[in-house]
């Protein structure tokens, strides 16, 4: 593909992204791309780069398109984009339109002018107003203060970087050094994550999910911040262990790693086709005490089991504002409404699951939120409507599962986030049933 074909192709998937707006961009460039299997995999990564860049500065790049009267269509911010992100020339962005069949139409006068406007200017520039200096919706930029505080600027400029590629080496099949050995007889160099026991970072990027140390189960794709939560849970071998929210299966590996295959852990989830996922993830990773169960409506699973886990995770439907960096169209498609609704259902699932634990036990909550009202809100809530349970501080929580050092968090809960800790954004609460 030329240059210019590559743009008016980014054009395109915007345009395709923006037809189907409550979708999540990666599964409408995966149709994209498959109605285009001409396209090779060099081309294809760039025409994703671009688009998904467009997506994660999108507030900004509109509001620069305002400025100078032209609208935010997938075209005007792609010119921005070429413009304010990769500080292109205007004559430049010209030749880039040159018109033709594969290629985006010329610029028109107005474009030409605006662009001459746009050239040279600061992509966040201190005339803007605050939310979108910061790359923040409106509605998120009090949420987002009142979680991060003094830093505020440094947190939503990280969440702006793309995220680092983590996986976690699966102790049933090796350890993590046999892992990373592994991956390095593949070309796959990676280096420790600070704080999981099992966590490897790839330093460039490549694709794993094809690696033979992938396919063999010695690793899995998991966040750190993810790892810490299934560290967090604290299950044993021979506990018996419910994770609530298992959708694949992601953290029900990591679980299992912990308890050694023995004893239960159980998957459960609402809906049928995640769980679907997590058999072929369970098998590659080698763990043989995990049972899935599918929520129905008026099931009794849960009535049957009351008191009956050692250890319940609750990895709760949330927001996901924690991983705007991986999912830059998601801070647009999310909205108040979802902050409500998300956390009506948190609580409902709250107070469903808080039966499950056996008394001494512990419920592990945990979202990829940085909003409060899905996290320290959700947990006060709770432990006022359920006096039977109380909060195990963090550093106790650790010191339960690990003997290195934590990371470190502020308060009784592990919250973490890409600047502070260079994970996702995380909130973990581990509460325990009084005995
Ligand atoms: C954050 S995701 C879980 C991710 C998963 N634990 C992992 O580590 O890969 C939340 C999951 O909660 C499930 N869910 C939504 N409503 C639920 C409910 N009422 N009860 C149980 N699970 C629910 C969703 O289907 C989704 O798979």
């Amino acid at each position: 593909m030329t240059p210019s074909a590559r743009i008016a192709a980014a054009i395109a998937l915007v345009a395709d992204v923006d037809a189907t707006p409550r979708r999540p961009a990666d599964a409408t460039a995966n149709d994209f791309f498959r109605g285009r299997r001409y396209i090779g995999s060099g081309d294809r990564r760039a025409v994703a780069e671009r688009a998904w860049g467009v997506l994660r500065q999108r507030l900004r790049l509109t509001w620069h398109l305002e400025q100078v009267g032209l609208p935010a269509r997938p075209r005007q911010l792609v010119m921005a984009h070429l413009l304010l992100v990769d500080e292109w020339t205007p004559d430049r962005v010209d030749q880039a339109f040159p018109g033709g069949r594969f290629n985006p139409p010329p610029l028109d006068p107005g474009e030409r002018r605006a662009v001459e406007a746009l050239a040279g200017r600061k992509l966040a520039s201190s005339d803007m107003p605050e939310a979108i200096r910061l790359n923040l919706p409106d509605w998120a930029l009090e949420p987002f203060r009142a979680r991060f505080g003094a830093d505020l600027a440094e947190e939503a400029l990280a969440m702006d970087a793309s995220a680092p590629l983590d996986l976690r080496a699966n102790l049933l099949r090796g350890t993590r050094e046999e892992a990373a050995a592994a991956l390095a007889a593949e070309g796959i160099n990676t280096t420790m994550t600070p704080w999981s026991p099992w966590g490897l970072r790839i330093s460039d990027r490549r694709p794993i999910l094809a690696s033979k140390a992938f396919l063999e189960g010695l690793v899995e794709v998991q966040d750190e911040g993810s790892q810490l939560i299934a560290l967090l849970t604290g299950a044993k071998p021979g506990m018996r262990v419910a994770d609530y929210c298992a959708g694949a299966a992601g953290k029900t590996l990591a679980v299992a790693a912990t308890m050694a295959n023995k004893g239960r852990i159980v998957a459960c989830d609402v809906s049928n086709t995640r769980l679907e996922g997590a058999v072929k993830r369970l098998r590659r990773a080698g763990v043989d005490n995990a049972e899935r169960h599918l929520l129905e409506q008026g099931d009794r699973w849960v009535k049957r089991r009351a008191g009956q886990f050692d250890r319940v995770l609750v990895d709760a439907p949330c927001t996901g504002t924690g991983t705007w960096r991986r999912n830059p169209d998601a801070r647009l498609r999310t909205t108040p409404r979802d902050v409500m609704e998300l956390a009506a259902k948190q609580q409902d699932i709250l107070d469903t699951t808080a039966g499950l634990v056996a008394k001494g036990g512990r419920l592990v909550y945990a979202t990829c939120s940085v909003l409060p009202e899905e996290n320290v809100a959700q947990v006060e809530g709770f432990l006022a409507r359920h006096p039977e349970y109380e909060t195990v501080p963090f550093a106790q929580a650790w010191a339960d599962v690990s003997d290195a050092p934590p990371p470190e968090v502020e308060g009784p809960f592990m919250q973490l986030s890409p600047h502070r800790h260079g994970t996702d954004g995380f909130f973990t609460a581990v509460l325990q049933r009084r005995a």
